[in-house]
C-alpha cells in the first residue's frame, strides 16, 4: 500500500503522513515544491509517477473571507485542480480521499445534517468545496468525501492557537456564541483518514470531535484547560461582521460512520487537552 497525502504544509496534511509513517506505511506529502495545485500537468504527471494506491488530499484554499474576492482562484483549487486529481487517480486506479467541509450545508436551524441532506453554501469556498465533491462523485467509484469542521492541528493557524495569543495582550475577550459546531484535532482525524484509506468502504462521511458548542463554549473550554484566567464574553455573530457569511448550524450526523464500522472521533473537550499539552501548555 503507497499513499500520497497533499497539503503536507498545512494542518491535517502534516499528521496525516505522521500517521501513516508511525503504520509503516509507504507514504509521500506533497507541498507546492513537487506540484501546484493549479499547474495540472505537473500535478497529474507527479501522481502518475508516484503510482499510489489511495491519495489522501488535504490541500485547498482555505481563505475562507479572502476566496469571496478570489473567486476564480479559490474554484480552480478547491473545485478544478480536484477533479484533475480524480481523473488522474481515475487513470491509475488509486482511492481518493476529499476532505470536505460543514460549509457545503446552509447552516441554518438546529438539527444534525446527514451526509445526503441539501447542499446550500452559503460562501464561495463552500460553493467551490461542494463543486470539489461533485466532481469527485462524478468521475470516481472508489471515493471517501469526508466533511470536518472547526480544524485544529499543530501545523498551521486555527482558533485555540489564536485564543492563546490573544490572552497574552488582552484580559477581557468577545467569542460568538451562535454559530455551533463541533472542533476536529487533525491527530484524531488522521486515524480515521488512514484507517479509510485502507479500507473499501467507500462513501460520504461526516467526521468532527464528539460533542457540539459554539465559539464561546470552545473559548471558555480553553481558557479553563490552560488555566488561563481572563473575562469572556459572549456575542452574536453581528458583532463579528466577516466578508464570507458563516453558518450558524453546523451540526453533523455520525450515522455513516457507525453504519460503515468506523470508530468515532473522541469527545472534543478531550482533544482539546491533549492538543493544548501538545503545545506544551
Ligand atoms: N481549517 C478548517 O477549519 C477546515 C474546516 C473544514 C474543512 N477543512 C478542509 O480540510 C482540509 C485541510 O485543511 P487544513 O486546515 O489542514 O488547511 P491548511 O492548514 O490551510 O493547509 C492547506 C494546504 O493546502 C496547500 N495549498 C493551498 N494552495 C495550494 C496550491 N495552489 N498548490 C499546492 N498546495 C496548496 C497549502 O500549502 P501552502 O502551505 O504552501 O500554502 C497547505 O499545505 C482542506 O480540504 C479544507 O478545505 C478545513
Amino acid at each position: 500500500m503507497k499513499i500520497l497525502v497533499t497539503g503536507y504544509t498545512g494542518q491535517l496534511g502534516f499528521d496525516v503522513i505522521r500517521e501513516l509513517k508511525a503504520r509503516n506505511v509507504e507514504c509521500i506529502g506533497t507541498t507546492r515544491n513537487e506540484f501546484s495545485l493549479t499547474d495540472t500537468e505537473k500535478m497529474q504527471a507527479f501522481v502518475k509517477a508516484y503510482k499510489p494506491d489511495a491519495v489522501i488530499h488535504c490541500a485547498a484554499y482555505t481563505a475562507v473571507d479572502k476566496a469571496e474576492d478570489e473567486v476564480e482562484l479559490c474554484d480552480q483549487i478547491n473545485h478544478l485542480a480536484t477533479k484533475e486529481l480524480a481523473n488522474v487517480c481515475k487513470e491509475i486506479n488509486a482511492k481518493m480521499i476529499y476532505i470536505s467541509t460543514d460549509y457545503v450545508f446552509a447552516g441554518s436551524g438546529e438539527d444534525f445534517y446527514e451526509v445526503n441532506d441539501e447542499k446550500a453554501p452559503q460562501n464561495v469556498y463552500g460553493k467551490s468545496k461542494l463543486d470539489g465533491e461533485l466532481a469527485v462523485q462524478e468521475i470516481l467509484d472508489k471515493y471517501f468525501i469526508v466533511r470536518i469542521s472547526w480544524v485544529f492541528g499543530n501545523n498551521g493557524k486555527n482558533f485555540i492557537k489564536t485564543m492563546l495569543n490573544l490572552a497574552k495582550t488582552h484580559d477581557k475577550l468577545t467569542v460568538v456564541n451562535d454559530q455551533i459546531g463541533s472542533p476536529t484535532y487533525t491527530v484524531d482525524l488522521a486515524k480515521l483518514l488512514c484507517d479509510m484509506a485502507l479500507s473499501d468502504k467507500y462513501g460520504i462521511y461526516h467526521a468532527t470531535n464528539e460533542g457540539i458548542c459554539s465559539w464561546y463554549d470552545f473559548a471558555c473550554e480553553i481558557f479553563k484547560q490552560a488555566d488561563i484566567k481572563i473575562n469572556v464574553k459572549p456575542v452574536p455573530s453581528t458583532a463579528f461582521p466577516t466578508k464570507a457569511k458563516r453558518p450558524h448550524n453546523s451540526r453533523m450526523s455520525k450515522k455513516c460512520l457507525d453504519e460503515a464500522g468506523f470508530n468515532r472521533l473522541p469527545a472534543w473537550k478531550d482533544a482539546s487537552l491533549r492538543y493544548l499539552q501538545e503545545l506544551n501548555m
